[in-house]
């Protein structure tokens, strides 16, 4: 019985450490970034297109998000959110195969919510967010506290 709570405690440790060492990641990756937004004047030129349309993207799913409690159509931002496929990212780094891979199928399944009927909206956004998500959790996990306000449950 001793060993068995001295195990699951070792357990707990070991989720703190994996919860620091990606807290430390998203630090490096993308915490200057979130400091930068709370200074209040920058020039627009300072800041990367990837950036720029990233959170177009956050105030666009929330517009998504109104529709799909709401029952309504969503609108359309296909071609506004293709620019995620070529714009320009703060950190050359992120562009890999598997950004690329994410990419479209976020666009993929963008495209698919779009044209959804209305039962399936539900379904299709839960889907898009997912892409949301799992692009950030290897690309840049600053965000995703931010981004979890999207989800429906
Ligand atoms: C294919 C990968 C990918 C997908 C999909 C993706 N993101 Fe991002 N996101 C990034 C990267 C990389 C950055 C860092 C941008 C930069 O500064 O270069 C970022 C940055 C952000 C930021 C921070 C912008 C800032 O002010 O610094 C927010 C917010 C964000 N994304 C929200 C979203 C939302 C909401 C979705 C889904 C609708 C989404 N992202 C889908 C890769 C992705």
């Amino acid at each position: 019985m001793h060993s068995r709570q001295s195990e699951s405690l070792s357990r707990k440790m070991l989720k703190y450490h994996f919860f620091f060492i990606l807290f430390g990641i998203s630090v490096f990756s993308c915490s200057e970034k979130e400091q930068q937004k709370a200074e209040p004047i920058l020039p627009p030129n300072q800041e990367a297109p990837l950036t720029i349309l990233m959170r177009e993207m956050y105030l666009d799913m929330e517009e998504m998000k109104v529709s799909v409690e709401t029952g309504k159509a969503i609108k359309n931002y296909l071609k506004k959110h293709n620019g995620i496929l070529t714009a320009r990212p703060t950190d050359p780094k992120v562009k890999d195969m598997s950004f690329d891979l994410m990419a479209k199928g976020y666009m993929e399944s963008l495209r698919v919510l779009e044209n959804s009927p209305p039962e399936l909206l539900l379904a299709n956004y839960k889907i898009l967010y997912s892409y949301c998500i799992a692009c950030h959790e290897s690309k840049c996990p600053g965000p995703i506290k931010k981004i979890t306000n999207l989800q429906i449950e």
